[in-house]
């Protein structure tokens, strides 16, 4: 099959995010990751290119899959690399409906772009990128949580330091 995108804010990247990957990886030939920036949550922690590197370090195991950052609409960014096909994970039924207002927006504005979901291991089903945030912060474990080759990064970015939020 041919090339997907799969979007999000990975802020960080999760075990649940690699997981999607895999399972992306398996099905089409290639993969684009693209880190965005979801303008209705809280503003990410890290640029986009501190969170593409952690992508990036977190699927380097992944053959068919490379590591993007994205500044404007999914749609364009699809368009410009001619790929109609979005990936995106869904833990449980909690995600549909965010899941689905975002697909039909972009289907919407750009109806030829199809929207596919895949659902992530069990085990991933408590994992958030929020929790690590705020496990992290709080100088907390997560090491079941993200994947190992970048845990002390984000442990180091998401604890208290000098970029941390004040709660
Ligand atoms: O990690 P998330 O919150 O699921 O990621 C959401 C993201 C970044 C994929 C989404 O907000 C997005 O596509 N942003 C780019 C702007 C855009 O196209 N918005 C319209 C569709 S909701």
């Amino acid at each position: 099959m041919s090339t997907a995108i799969y979007p999000g804010s990975f802020d960080p990247p999760t075990l649940g995010h690699v997981d999607v990957a895999e399972r992306a990886a398996g099905i089409f030939e290639g993969v684009v990751i693209c880190v965005g920036s979801n303008v209705r949550k809280d503003s990410a922690r890290l640029s986009g290119e501190e969170r593409a590197a952690l992508v990036r370090a977190a699927v380097g195991h992944i053959g068919n899959v490379e590591v993007e950052v994205m500044s404007g609409l999914l749609i364009d960014f699809a368009r410009e690399r001619d790929i109609r096909v979005v990936v995106k994970g869904l833990r449980d039924v909690r995600d549909f409906g965010a899941e689905q207002e975002q697909a039909l927006l972009n289907r919407t504005m750009a109806p030829e772009i199809e929207t596919v979901f895949v659902v992530s291991d069990v085990r991933y089903g408590f994992v958030s990128s929020s929790a690590v945030r705020e496990i992290s912060l709080h100088g907390g474990e997560v090491r079941e949580m993200v994947p190992g080759g970048i845990l002390e990064d984000v442990q180091r970015l998401y604890g208290r330091g000098e970029r941390s939020k004040r709660i």
